[in-house]
């Protein structure tokens, strides 16, 4: 890469965002924790208007009647929910822009029509709408720590169906090692794909083995209603023993490969956001600690030690037995 490009939060706030928000926010913060990221408290001068957003947004979302679905009992928390306002106001989408208030923007994504596409290493490409395939899907809902490599945590209520499910829909050939996962690209409405230093589309893959794992989850409702567009309707990736930034958002295509592909923030910065991902407290990010992480609960922001991968270490440890020779935390 000729230009180096700095994550939104490596900038300073006055450079990320326009600056009259700046303004308006360095008021709401005032008094509260200094850094890069932004508090909790910013989330709630938001939570009326959003939940106006969603209420509206429930009533066009053709898959509203699904939800709420049954929480599956395998996959509850030790830690209180976050409050739903907060997990829904302070986002990651750098498609809408660099910063967390990015929901109203999203607000502009159409999600219906919507086709997913499932091509490469398969029996039979074929292109799917979304809603035929929520009606084919086995739809739960589960509870699930998401840890961003930003070292801030969620706790929170996905609803959708194992990512198992849609590789048996699929049909992957034997010789497919990868699958690869694209967001929507549309610069009409998501401005942020206007900044041609990014390498949009957004990219994640996992390996074969990684997206057969019974935690590996494509989630398409939050907190028991159809998710939201800022937390990436209509179908978005939870892989919760993974760094945030594989989660990835918006999916329009799922491809089989048989060669590792370059996801989205590998290709822009490598040496600091790999391929593997996975969660461990013991091994920092080049520049800050992955010791500890700011988890935002009922109370507010709380402090909590990092657990190896996330807390889900009996689940997926055994996915990396004898892999050598590669960044598997990074
Ligand atoms: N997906 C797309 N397409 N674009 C993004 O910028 N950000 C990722 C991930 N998925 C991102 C994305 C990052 S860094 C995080 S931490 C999570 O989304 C945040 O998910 P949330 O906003 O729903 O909590």
């Amino acid at each position: 890469m000729l230009i180096k490009i700095r994550r939104g939060w490596e900038l300073p706030e006055s450079a990320a965002t326009p600056e009259s928000v700046f303004t308006n926010r360095r008021t709401v913060l005032k008094g509260l924790a200094a850094g890069p990221l932004l508090a909790a408290g910013a989330a709630a001068p938001f939570a009326g208007g959003l939940g106006r957003a969603l209420a509206d947004e429930d009533e066009a979302d053709p898959s509203a009647h699904l939800y709420p679905v049954d929480r599956n009992p395998a996959y509850t928390l030790e830690r209180p929910l976050t409050p739903e306002d907060i997990a829904t106001t302070y986002n990651n989408y750098y498609e809408f822009g660099s910063y967390k208030e990015i929901w109203q923007k999203a607000q502009a994504l159409k999600i219906r029509p919507w086709t997913v596409e499932i091509d490469g290493l398969v029996e039979q490409p074929m292109t799917v709408a979304i809603d035929d395939l929520l009606a084919q899907m086995p739809l739960e809902e589960r509870l699930y720590r998401h840890r961003c490599v930003e070292a801030w945590s969620i706790a929170v209520p996905y609803s959708g169906f194992p990512l198992k499910a849609l590789l048996d829909f699929a049909r992957p050939l034997g010789d497919a090692k990868y699958l690869v996962m694209q967001t929507f690209e549309d610069d009409d409405v998501a401005e942020g794909q206007r900044q041609f230093w990014y390498p949009w589309p957004y990219i994640e893959g996992l390996t074969m083995a990684e997206a057969a794992n019974e935690l590996a989850f494509i989630a398409t409702g939050y907190y028991g209603k159809p998710i939201p567009k800022q937390n990436g309707a209509p179908l978005r990736l939870a892989v919760p023993w993974k760094y945030g930034f594989k989660h990835i958002k918006g999916i329009v295509r799922f491809s089989f490969t048989d060669e590792r592909p370059v996801s989205f923030w590998e290709e822009l910065a490598g040496h600091e956001y790999g391929f593997w991902a996975n969660v461990n407290p013991d091994v920092p990010h080049p520049r800050w600690s992955q010791a500890n992480e700011r988890f935002y609960g009922p109370d507010g922001q709380e402090r909590r030690p990092t657990l190896l991968h996330n807390g889900y270490a009996e689940q997926v440890a055994s996915l990396y037995d004898g892999i050598e020779n590669e960044l598997l935390y990074m």
